[in-house]
């Protein structure tokens, strides 16, 4: 990410997405614009070509993106307007080199049009190419802590291991897209009254994975908890507060709070 686009952007305001404000919602919006400008300002290796909302909850993410319709080539920034522009200019002038793949990918209801490289993994895709970065955490890069947790086809998935391109025609939900959801608030209050964050890296992966266990059984004993949330390491040690949380949630969601 160019840092210093970044910082000069008006748009994002590091207090706005703080762990406690993304969790809440509030900063939901600041986060996806953020993230956006951090996609934006990585075009050398990659730019969002099209988004076409599919849900309500996908459209702030998408007229934040209106105008970025642009393939562009990794190796010399040039930019083209359309996909056989792009693979054209591959033939010419980098015969050697393998083209970006352009790619339709649903995430949050929404369908992104984004361009990848070939080898990008679903994480890098959400980062680099869509500006998702709540969702992008990563702490091992091989399937090991679960901080990079989303699902696919509503099944939990390790973005760092899956291949973007294996994505096509999947529906996508992270983070983002639980805490826009109004049904799933209970859980993210749950998730801010029992501070289950220090440094929130683990969150997003441990909250998605909340998700689906209440999704899986709506009341699970503190065991099913820990037995589910294995996979989610965390290295500021919150473990206990997640099985609190994740009850009350449970309790919430059916009605009982
Ligand atoms: S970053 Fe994906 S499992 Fe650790
Ligand atoms: S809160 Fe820091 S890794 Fe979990």
């Amino acid at each position: 990410m160019d840092t210093d686009s970044r910082r000069e952007d008006p748009h994002v305001d590091a207090h706005a997405v703080s762990r406690r404000n993304f969790l809440k919602g509030s900063g939901l919006a600041a986060a996806l614009a953020a993230g956006v400008a951090a996609g934006g300002a990585t075009a050398g290796f990659a730019s969002l070509v099209g988004c076409a909302p599919g849900a309500d909850e996908g459209a702030s993410a998408a007229s934040a993106l209106d105008g970025e319709l642009l393939y562009t080539c990794p190796l010399d920034g040039r930019t083209f307007a359309t996909y056989e522009g792009l693979k054209e200019h591959f033939a010419q002038n980098h015969p050697e080199r393998v083209v970006p793949e352009a790619m339709s990918l649903s995430i949050n209801g929404a369908q992104y049009v984004v361009q990848v490289e070939p080898q990008w993994t679903l994480r890098e895709a959400l980062q680099y190419a869509v500006g998702l970065t709540g969702s992008a955490k990563e702490m091992c890069g091989r399937g090991e802590c679960g901080s990079c947790t989303v699902l696919i086809d509503g099944a939990p998935a390790l973005s760092c291991t899956t291949l973007a391109v294996e994505c096509e025609g999947r529906l996508i939900e992270t983070v983002e897209g639980i805490a826009a959801d109004p049904a799933w608030a209970p859980l993210v209050d749950a998730y801010v009254k029992w501070d289950t964050m220090q440094c929130g890296y683990c969150t997003p992966g441990n909250l998605t994975m909340a998700k689906y266990i209440l999704t899986q059984n709506p009341s699970p004993s503190a065991d099913d908890i820990r037995l589910a949330l294995s996979g989610n390491i965390c290295r500021c040690g919150t473990y206990s507060r997640h099985v609190s949380a994740i009850q009350e949630a449970a309790g919430a969601l059916k009605g009982g709070n």
